[in-house]
């Protein structure tokens, strides 16, 4: 059913004024009925339903054409609720908590029977972070109860990090959306399993392997391989297609030779990535725009803007030029090896669509 979706802002440094609160009160008005909220989290904006109410987590995977498989997170506004939530609390997640939250990173534990099976696809597990946007610890805090979200955005979309991009994605499915301006960190925390054997990275993030190795104090394992869409996965976020825009879109290696563009009459969209003084072509600058993000915080905050941006434009190729193979780029690479095509998995035709 068509619904209006109302976009209201919260200030995040005012949450008590009166406006902040009236919003807050329909927020979580809405939420307690069973619906849809959009928040925004430091990382990404989320699309919120009480984790425990089953109907409510349902209608997620609906507004985002989600398969019930793929889990959701559940956003808690402190640890004793993170506790409550968790079967067990072994001493890495204390660790994990103490260095870390509030902030992007999502540890999976066993749940308890609170936690129902649609927001888990029917694990035994549960992810769960605490963000650390004051707006969506305290709509967690007033309704009462975590809430599951995935990024706000249609399944295998680029993610959202601003008010607008869920709209875009959202207009018309959910009720409300929390506009608190553009996210902070900009990329999804980092995912780690902390319920099997040793600690694993199903997902990397802001919070890099080599800090975590330095809190654990012990071998964090990762999770590279990255597995067909259809296939259920470990962390079935992980699939090979996510985060694409819908216009064409081919990655470069650092390297790797430029495609022949001299038969393309239409406009496209470059973004590069660190400081490096790679060999450019020259384009016709009426017909190329350029995005440059030299390092990768910065990188990690404006990389769906930039996604989202030329997807927008009158571009009908992006170009990405990937970031160098380091450890401070995976997050980003992950990221961009989703949401590309290398060109030996192209045609001929570039501006082909998949
Ligand atoms: O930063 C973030 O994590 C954002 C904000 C909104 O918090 N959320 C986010 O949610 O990225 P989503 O649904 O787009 O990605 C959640 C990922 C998926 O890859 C999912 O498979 C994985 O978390 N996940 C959730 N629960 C899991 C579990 N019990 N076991 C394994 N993977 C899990
Ligand atoms: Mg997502």
């Amino acid at each position: 059913m068509e619904r209006t979706t109302a976009i209201r802002a919260i200030d995040p440094d005012d949450l008590d004024s009166e406006r902040s609160r009236a919003v807050f009160d329909d927020a979580v008005r809405i939420l307690q009925d069973g619906r849809l909220v959009a928040f925004p989290t430091e990382t990404v904006y989320g699309l919120g339903a009480i984790a425990t109410n089953p109907e409510a987590v349902v209608r997620i995977f609906g507004a985002k054409g989600r398969p019930p498989t793929n889990p959701l997170i559940v956003h808690v506004s402190d640890l004793s609720m993170a506790q409550q939530y968790t079967r067990t609390w072994p001493p890495t997640a204390d660790r994990i908590a103490e260095h870390f939250w509030p902030g992007p990173i999502t540890i999976i534990l066993p749940r308890t029977s609170m936690i129902p099976d649609r927001v888990t696809g029917a694990r035994e597990t549960v992810g769960i972070r605490i963000p650390s946007n004051p707006i969506a610890r305290e709509l967690i805090r007033r309704t009462g109860f975590p809430l599951a979200a995935p990024s706000a955005n249609r399944s295998t979309g680029i993610s959202p990090t601003t008010a607008d991009h869920v709209s875009k994605h959202l207009a018309g499915r959910i009720d409300l959306i929390i506009d608190g301006g553009p996210t902070n960190v900009g990329i999804e925390s980092t995912i780690l399993d902390l319920s099997g054997e040793a600690p694993t990275i199903l997902r990397p993030g802001k919070i890099t392997s080599e800090e975590l190795k330095a809190v654990l104090e012990e071998p964090v394992l990762s999770v590279e391989k990255i597995v067909p869409t259809n296939q259920v996965a470990l962390s079935p976020g992980q699939s090979a297609v996510h985060y694409a825009p819908q216009t064409p879109t081919i990655r470069l290696e650092p390297g790797e030779p430029w495609p022949d563009l001299s038969n393309l009459t239409t406009p496209i969209g470059v973004i590069r990535f660190g400081s490096s003084d790679m060999l450019l072509p020259t384009l016709d600058q009426a017909q190329a725009t350029w995005i440059h993000l030299p390092e990768p915080v910065i990188a990690e905050r404006r990389l769906y803007e930039a996604l989202h941006r030329l997807d927008d434009s009158n571009a009908t190729l992006i170009l990405v030029l990937m970031p160098p193979n380091q450890p401070a780029w995976t997050a980003i690479r992950d990221r961009l090896r989703r949401a590309t095509r290398s060109l030996s998995e192209t045609g001929p035709d570039l501006t082909r669509s998949k």
